[in-house]
């Protein structure tokens, strides 16, 4: 599964970067949510390998639709996670596959084109960036941190998200709205962000993105310390060690898990 996870993201890659620069086909599928050509073609990619290697399991596509979350062995996929930089031709998006069972993700890809970048995961085995081991950073000082954040489409998330980035700014080195969840949570596993949250996800853009923090060392839970699981919309996502100084800053702490 994980090497056709991994083929899978890489052969979409491929597809989205050929047409990065031409004249894309932009739809509006919804409020401040747009779809490009890219993506169906990206996504037909995926799906085809899938089906073919795995013809039982079920599948959740960001485009295509399909399975429940508590589906047997769920093939989760964000063919664009960063649609909108696509379409502008910002160089920040990717692929993201994760694979659940029971719910849980035991397996997580996510494939950046522009730079051809692999981070893949493997519930209980680790992370690895092409290769390499990763491990979420080590820094413990809010200071000194870089945290990513999104924006989201619906206004009163918006709302919420900017007032929450006016608690953590003044307390950290300096704050980052890549415009890619999946590979802003990449980037946290990497040690290469500090922190990221969001308010407003799917479970395609963290599926596979939870699972490399876990095994990169890293820890995600809710916005209020919580629990997280890929079907909640709020993520707070740290290397660990900054979690509680940034559940203070942000002043939402209900509970340390
Ligand atoms: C979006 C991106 C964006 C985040 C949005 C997502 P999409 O995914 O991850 O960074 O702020 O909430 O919907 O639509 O480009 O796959
Ligand atoms: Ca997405
Ligand atoms: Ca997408």
């Amino acid at each position: 599964m994980l090497q056709t996870a991994i083929e899978a993201a890489q052969r979409a890659g491929q597809v989205i970067a050929a047409r990065y620069l031409d004249p894309h086909h932009v739809t509006v599928k919804g409020y401040r949510d747009i779809v490009t050509e890219a993506d169906a073609a990206a996504e037909t990619v995926i799906l085809n390998l899938i089906r073919e290697r795995f013809p039982q399991h079920a599948i959740l596509s960001e485009e295509a639709g399909g399975d429940e979350l508590d589906a047997d062995c769920l093939w989760v996929v964000d063919p664009i996670d960063g649609t909108t930089n696509y379409a502008h031709r910002i160089p920040i998006f990717c692929v993201s596959i994760a694979v659940l069972q029971a719910g849980q993700p035991v397996l997580g890809v996510i494939h950046d084109p522009m730079r051809d970048q692999t981070f893949v995961a493997e519930r209980g085995r680790g992370a690895w960036r092409d290769g390499a081991p990763i491990h979420a950073s080590r820094v413990e000082t809010l200071a000194h941190t870089v945290v990513g954040v999104d924006w989201g489409h619906k206004d009163e998330v918006r709302a919420q998200i900017l007032d929450y980035v006016q608690r953590v700014a003044p307390h950290c080195g300096t704050v980052r709205a890549l415009g890619s969840a999946a590979l802003a949570l990449a980037y946290v596993a990497a040690g290469w962000l500090d922190a990221y949250f969001h308010l407003g996800l799917k479970p395609w853009d963290v599926a596979a993105a939870m699972l490399l923090i876990a095994e990169a060392g890293g820890r995600c839970t809710t916005i209020q310390g919580e629990p997280f699981h890929v079907n909640l919309p709020g993520c707070l996502a740290t290397n660990g060690l900054l979690h509680q100084d940034l559940l203070t800053a942000l002043g939402t702490a209900k509970a340390a898990d």
